[in-house]
């Protein structure tokens, strides 16, 4: 039906005849003239249509917003002092002959550039509407570019892509799974996937070597702005390799990708270890565009005599912190109460301050609410901080979780609210993670899943399980862990070892991923993989502030989709088939009494 996009018109097709199909982006009648602006995939063109052929100017004169027209015409330069130079057809517009009305459309519930005005629910209800956004289609036009070339990269490398069932057992991934009864096997469900964790690993005992795939994953968690209930893996694992192998080789998968794409030369992936970046960000996805750090204080602060720094400073888990940030002594009190408060979110009791006004006068030069406790460390710690005149240093003292979680979290605060970003990539890969967490529950947690391999042996780990590190990496862009994998447990005996500190008993193993022990004993290769998250690398890439901006169809926070109403009820009828029955409560909310 038509000739050329909108957006492809120029120069060089002046006095050429086109056809345009698309959507009325504006009409203005000016005295006569109609001016379409006419809106496709890729871009907007200016149309228009004369009086005098009589026919075209009576479909356009009844054109309205969105409606869908057929447009044939001839290109030509727009008069001097018309031009647009801001827009890419500004140059050229189309002298319309033929105008048809392909279809008509009712009054939008918003006008596509006053988008705004209207909130992200009545957006997410239209998303049909949402998505003509030139900018919305830009988004989902470079994730389409991204995967193409993260698809033909792999392929260049010999993975090979493998679907994996979406109709499985639950994946030990940690979050809570989502069911799917079974009609024909009453009372037992399916679990949809959290990852392929375990049929990837099946794949590399089967001798496929390498695999890939491009995976919806499921995950019913707690959402924010960076998770989805669904969302999308590139999924990768290979056998007969090591940690150098995996990371080398999505290193260069994501250094290729920046290229194609984006046209940006990535720097250095820095190695960091897990302790490293906790000590000195606050964070096991530290953001390097941020040049602020947390300083330890606490041999300082044993010696204070100020409880709610000495205390954490000499317990076992406690950590005091400085955070020293270069001309934040003209934040106001009221900016300092409301990094306090910002800082209660993660649980910390308050946010002590010093503002370095002059050094050299002293305690004199500076203000705090807490120096008066420290005056026999404070030339010491502002020695081992190196402050000087116009800095403001914060303190964050409890245990060890709290304050990192804090400060890690107020640094990139003040990063963001400061501009202090001195580039605009910092990718770099976290290594030697704990294998696993004691977050004070009964049994111990894998850090990354059960299937990860240690880097000790099976006496090491079962001696000390809490000291033992793990061959587990992650791969942190500005601040977002983009990817995470591992080498994997191949030897049963290690798999028995590691399920044994994580309380998981011969029984549950055997019910939970009993395939997978079976396989290990019928010559698994050594293997290892990652798994990135795609909608967080398109939103890095594109710039978007949520992840729900660059998937085509998102749900909401409280993981449901406004435009198809999902989830929705199902009949008695269906219930039945499923040998399902909704206990009283719930129906009652159902029917909304
Ligand atoms: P992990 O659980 O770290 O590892 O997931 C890998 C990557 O997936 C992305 N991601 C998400 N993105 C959007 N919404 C979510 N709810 C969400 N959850 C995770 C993150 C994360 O880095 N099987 C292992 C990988 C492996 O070991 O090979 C796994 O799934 O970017
Ligand atoms: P207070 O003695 O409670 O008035 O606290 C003195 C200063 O220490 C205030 O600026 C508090 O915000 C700060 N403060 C209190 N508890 C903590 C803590 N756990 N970590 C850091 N600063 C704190």
């Amino acid at each position: 039906m038509r000739s050329h996009y909108c957006g492809q018109l120029n120069e060089t097709l002046v006095d050429q005849t086109v056809t345009l199909c698309g959507w009325v982006h504006r009409r203005r009648d000016h005295g006569g003239v109609i001016f379409l602006d006419m809106r496709d995939r890729d871009g907007i063109a200016q149309v228009v249509v004369d009086p005098d052929t009589a026919e075209a100017f009576a479909n356009a004169d009844r054109a309205r917003s969105e409606f869908v027209l057929r447009i044939q015409g001839r290109v030509r330069l727009r008069p001097e002092g018309t031009q647009n130079p801001n827009m890419p057809t500004g140059m050229i517009e189309v002298l319309a002959r033929d105008v048809d009305v392909l279809n008509t459309a009712a009054t939008p519930p918003f006008q596509l550039d006053e988008h705004g005005k209207v909130g992200e629910e009545v957006r997410l209800k239209h998303r049909y509407i949402d998505l003509r956004r030139p900018e919305m289609i830009e988004k989902l036009r470079l994730r389409s570019r991204i995967t193409h070339s993260v698809r033909a990269f792999l392929e260049g490398q010999g993975f090979l892509d493998i679907e994996t069932p979406i109709l499985t057992r639950a994946t030990p991934e940690g979050a809570r799974d989502y069911l799917v009864p079974s009609r024909t096997h009453a009372g037992n469900f399916f679990a949809l996937p959290q990852s392929p964790q375990l049929f990837k690993q099946l794949l590399m005992v089967s001798g496929l070597d390498r695999y890939y795939q491009i995976a919806r994953c499921f995950r019913d968690e707690d959402l924010r702005a960076d998770r989805q209930p669904e969302f999308t893996q590139i999924d990768i694992e290979a056998s007969f390799v090591d940690e150098d192998d995996i990371m080398a080789v999505t290193e260069s998968m994501i250094r290729q990708l920046f290229r194609d794409v984006l046209a940006v030369e990535l720097p250095e992936f820095p190695r960091m270890p897990y302790d490293e970046a906790m000590n000195r960000f606050g964070s096991d996805k530290p953001d390097l565009r941020i040049p602020l750090e947390l300083t330890d204080v606490d041999d300082l602060m044993q010696r204070v005599d100020f409880k709610v720094f000495s205390g954490p400073a000499k317990a076992d888990d406690g950590r005091v912190a400085a955070l020293k940030v270069p001309g934040g002594a003209t934040l106001s009190r009221k900016e300092i109460d409301e990094y306090t408060k910002f800082v209660g979110i993660y649980g910390a009791k308050g946010l002590a301050w010093i503002k370095v006004n002059e050094r050299a006068r002293g305690l004199e030069g500076l203000q705090s609410p807490i120096v008066k406790f420290m005056e026999d460390v404070v030339e010491e710690l502002l020695d081992r901080l190196g402050a000087e005149d116009g800095d403001i240093i914060f303190f964050g003292a409890d245990k060890a979780r709290i304050v990192n979680e804090a400060i890690g979290a107020l640094r990139v605060r003040l990063g963001e609210d400061l501009d202090l970003y001195t580039r605009r990539w910092a990718p770099l890969w976290v290594v030697d993670f704990p294998m696993f967490e004691d977050d004070g529950s009964a049994r111990m947690q894998a850090l990354h899943h059960p299937f990860t391999a240690p880097s000790c042996d099976v006496e090491a780990l079962k001696a000390n399980p809490i000291a033992a590190l793990s061959r587990a990496y992650d791969m942190v862009l500005n601040g977002t862990e983009l990817g995470g994998g591992s080498i994997r447990i191949h030897d049963p005996a290690m798999q028995r070892a590691v399920l044994e500190v994580l309380g998981i008993d011969e029984h549950e193993a055997r019910e939970k991923f009993g395939f997978l022990l079976d396989a290990l004993q019928y010559g698994a290769p050594p293997h290892g993989g990652l798994a990135f998250g795609l909608d967080r690398l398109v939103m890095l890439m594109s710039g978007a502030r949520t992840i729900r901006e660059v998937i085509a169809f998102p749900k909401t926070q409280s993981a449901a989709c406004l435009m198809t109403d999902a989830p929705g009820e199902v009949s008695g009828e269906q219930l039945r088939e499923l040998n399902i029955r909704l206990r009283q409560k719930a129906k009652a909310e159902v029917a909304g009494e």
